[in-house]
């Protein structure tokens, strides 16, 4: 059995549809969800599930000790960064390394790096009457959004389409796609 632990920071909603996902299914679970945020909506949605859930601060999460006994004592082997809005620490990559995999609302390597987060990334691509975005779904190593691509799926973004719309079909492609990058993941896992 795999035990999966979520980072995020925020709304949480690919983090419940992946816990969904994986409710269903035998090999893997989203057994933990982490936050940095202690008024991360993705808190209130992990409690309704029934998710053990924890909050860090950012001495926590930098010196790492402390999540990584977590991570260890919850037995989790695979991590997904779900709207997550902190660099991940080199010590934190290093016990999982390959195994950390974040999703990024744009087709990297366009829209990424510091700041580039959420509606920050949709704003920027309608400014620049972008035909088309997506979603990059990539390994996390010590940098923002530069680690290794594992899938990306398109969409077209249309003349009438503002940031909010774009994300309600950047959303749709996540809920669609990330679960199933996920199973296939962990499902090769040594
Ligand atoms: C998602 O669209 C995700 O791709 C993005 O934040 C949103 C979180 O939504 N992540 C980033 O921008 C990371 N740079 P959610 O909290 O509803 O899952």
């Amino acid at each position: 059995m795999n035990n999966i632990a979520i980072f995020a920071s925020g709304s949480g909603s690919n983090a419940e549809n992946i816990i969904g996902h994986f409710s269903a299914t035998e090999n893997a679970k989203v057994t933990l969800i982490l936050s940095n945020n202690r008024n991360a909506f993705v808190l209130k949605r992990a409690e309704r599930l029934n998710i053990k859930s924890i909050v860090f601060d950012r001495n926590d999460f930098y010196r790492s000790e402390k999540i990584l006994d977590v991570l260890q004592q919850e037995k989790i082997t695979f991590i997904v960064l779900a709207g997550f809005l902190w660099l991940v620490p080199a010590g934190i990559i290093g016990k999982y390394a390959g195994k950390i995999i974040n999703i990024h609302p744009a087709l990297l390597p366009l829209y990424g790096g510091r700041g580039m987060y959420g509606d920050a990334v949709h704003k920027a691509v309608i400014e620049n009457r972008e035909k088309e975005s997506g979603i990059t779904i990539h390994l996390v190593n010590g940098e923002y959004d530069s680690g290794d691509i594992i899938f990306q799926a398109r969409c077209p973004v249309e003349p009438h389409d503002d940031y909010a719309s774009l994300a309600d079909k950047i959303h749709t492609l996540e809920y669609m796609h990330f679960p199933r990058v996920i199973e296939d993941m962990v499902s090769r896992l040594p």
